[in-house]
C-alpha cells in the first residue's frame, strides 16, 4: 500500500499573515532594489525591522524543526528557520534555484540576462564569467593597486571639500565616482547621468511586474554602458573583461549592469562601518592605527575588512535570499513540492538574541580569519556556488575607503546618537546619519 507523502509544517492563516504584514511588507516597502529613505526613516522609528525578527523568533517556537510553509494561494513560501537548512538549501543550485520567478519579474527591468536570472549552461558560463573577472576567491584583487589610487584620490576630496560636515548627500557623488571609475575607468568618472538612467530602472524593478517595462530608457542605458565598455581603459575592470573569454551569450552589459546596481549597498556598508567604528572608540582605535600603518597597502586591511562584515551581519544590504525548488525535495519533517518558493531572512539569523549573544554588538573580531561566506548562517554575501563573486571586492573597497578617511580626519558621530553599551539598533538609517570632521 502506498504511504501517504507527508507536506513540511504549514503556517496557520493568521501566522501566515503576520510574516506577511511584519517581515514580507516592510521588507518590500523600504525597496529591495533602491531604498526609500523615508520608509528607512520610519522603520527605524517603529522598530520594524526587530519586530520581523520577533515574528519569525515565535514562528520557530510554534513549529519547531524544518522550514515551515506559508500556504499563500498560488505561490507557497518556505521559510527557513534552522541553521542547517540554511547550509542545504545554499549549498545546491540546481535543485535550489536562485532564478526564482519573483527575481525575473524585477531583474528583468534592467539586467534579464545577470547570472543570477540565468539556468543552466548560460548560468554556468556567466557565473564563471562574472567570478573570473571578480577574481572571487581572492581576497586582493589583482588591479587592486589601480582601485585603491581611486579610493584614495575621491576619498581625499570629499574630507576637503566637506566643509567639516559628512552625511549622505555628500559621500555618496563620491562613492559613485569610485565606482565609475574601479568599473568603466576614469572617463566615467563625472558620467552621472549613467547613475540616474540606472537608477529608473532599478525603481521600476522595485515595483516588479506592478511597474510596466522602461525599454526604450533601458536600451538607452545598455548602449551608455557598451560605449564605455568599448574603451577598456587600463586599471579598469572594462580593461580586464575585455582580456576574457566571451561571447554573446555572456550578455556583458547586463552583467556589468548588476556591477553598478550592488555597488550602491557597498558604499551604505562604508558609511554604516564609519557609524559603527565612530560609537565605538576603543575599536576605532584599533581601526585608526591600522589604516595609519597601512597607509600606502589599503588593500590588505584585516581588521577593518572585518569591521565591514560585521557591519554587513548587523546590517544585511540583502536581508532576503530567495530560492526556488527546481524539484520535489524531502526533508525530515514531510515534502517540500517543486516550484517552492524559499525564503532566508538574513536578520533572523544575524540579529536573533536566542541564538546569538553578541546579536546586537559591535563584535568585529569574530570575522578575523574567517572568510566572507563561511559563518553560516551568517549570510552577508550569501554561501555555497551561488555566493556573491564580489565577496572580497566589496569588503577590500570599502574598507580602504573607511581607511582614507580615518587618516585624513578626525570624524565625530553626529546623528544618530549611538552608544556601545547599548544594544543597537535594528535599523541604521543611513540617510539621516552624520558626521563632524576635522581634518588632520
Ligand atoms: C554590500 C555589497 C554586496 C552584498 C551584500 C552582496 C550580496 C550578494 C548576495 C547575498 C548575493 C546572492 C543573491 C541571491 O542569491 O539572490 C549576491 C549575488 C551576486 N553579487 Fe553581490 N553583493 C554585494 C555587492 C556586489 C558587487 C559590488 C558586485 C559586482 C561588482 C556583486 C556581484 C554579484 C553577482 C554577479 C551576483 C550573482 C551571482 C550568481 O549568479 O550566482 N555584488 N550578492
Amino acid at each position: 500500500m502506498a504511504t501517504e507523502r507527508r507536506q513540511i509544517k504549514t503556517a496557520s492563516l493568521a501566522d501566515t499573515l503576520g510574516v506577511i504584514a511584519k517581515v514580507a511588507l516592510p521588507t518590500l516597502a523600504k525597496g529591495i532594489f533602491v531604498r526609500r529613505p523615508k520608509v528607512v526613516a520610519l522603520s527605524a522609528m517603529l522598530n520594524l525591522d526587530q519586530r520581523a525578527v520577533e515574528r519569525l523568533q515565535a514562528l520557530r517556537e510554534k513549529y519547531p524543526g524544518g522550514p515551515v510553509l506559508l500556504p499563500i494561494p498560488g505561490r507557497p513560501q518556505a521559510i527557513l528557520l534552522q541553521d542547517e537548512d540554511v547550509e542545504r538549501v545554499l549549498s545546491d543550485t540546481e535543485v535550489f534555484m536562485p532564478a526564482t520567478a519573483e527575481k525575473i519579474s524585477a531583474l528583468r527591468h534592467f539586467e534579464p540576462h545577470v547570472s543570477l536570472l540565468s539556468r543552466g549552461t548560460d548560468r554556468e558560463r556567466r557565473r564563471r564569467f562574472n567570478g573570473e573577472l571578480l577574481e572571487e576567491g581572492c581576497p586582493i584583487h589583482p588591479m587592486a593597486t589601480a582601485f585603491m589610487k581611486v579610493v584614495q584620490e575621491e576619498m581625499t576630496a570629499i574630507v576637503a571639500e566637506a566643509g567639516g560636515k559628512l552625511d549622505w548627500d555628500t559621500f555618496v557623488p563620491a562613492w559613485y565616482r569610485i565606482v565609475r571609475r574601479v568599473v568603466l575607468g576614469d572617463g566615467a568618472r563625472d558620467d552621472d547621468q549613467l547613475t540616474d538612467e540606472l537608477e529608473k530602472l532599478r525603481s521600476a524593478a522595485n515595483w516588479a511586474l506592478l511597474h510596466p517595462r522602461r525599454d526604450k530608457l533601458n536600451e538607452r542605458f545598455h548602449e551608455h554602458l557598451q560605449q564605455h565598455l568599448s574603451r577598456a581603459e587600463p586599471g579598469s575592470l572594462a580593461a580586464r573583461l575585455a582580456t576574457l573569454p566571451q561571447s554573446e551569450d555572456t550578455q556583458v552589459t547586463d552583467q556589468v549592469a548588476h556591477y553598478l546596481f550592488a555597488f550602491d549597498p557597498a558604499g551604505m556598508t562604508a558609511f554604516r562601518t564609519l557609524t559603527l567604528l565612530t560609537a565605538h572608540p576603543q575599536t576605532l582605535i584599533r581601526a585608526r592605527a591600522e589604516a595609519q600603518e597601512r597607509q600606502n597597502a589599503l588593500q590588505d586591511l584585516p581588521f577593518l575588512r572585518a569591521c565591514v562584515l560585521e557591519c554587513l551581519r548587523l546590517y544585511p544590504t540583502t536581508p532576503t535570499i530567495f530560492r526556488e525548488t527546481s524539484e520535489e525535495v524531502e526533508w525530515e519533517g514531510g515534502t517540500l513540492p517543486a516550484n517552492t518558493h524559499i525564503l532566508i531572512f538574513a536578520p533572523f539569523f544575524h540579529r536573533n538574541e536566542a541564538l546569538r549573544e553578541d546579536a546586537h554588538r559591535f563584535n568585529p573580531d569574530g570575522w578575523l580569519g574567517a572568510q566572507p561566506d563561511t559563518r553560516l548562517p551568517l549570510v552577508p554575501f550569501s554561501a555555497g556556488p551561488g555566493v556573491c563573486p564580489a565577496r572580497h571586492l566589496v569588503p577590500m573597497l570599502a574598507s580602504a575607503a573607511v581607511a582614507q578617511i580615518l587618516t585624513q580626519a578626525e570624524v565625530e558621530l553626529l546623528e544618530p546618537r549611538l552608544s556601545p553599551q547599548e544594544p543597537l539598533p535594528a535599523t541604521l538609517d543611513n540617510f539621516s546619519t552624520s558626521f563632524r570632521l576635522r581634518r588632520l
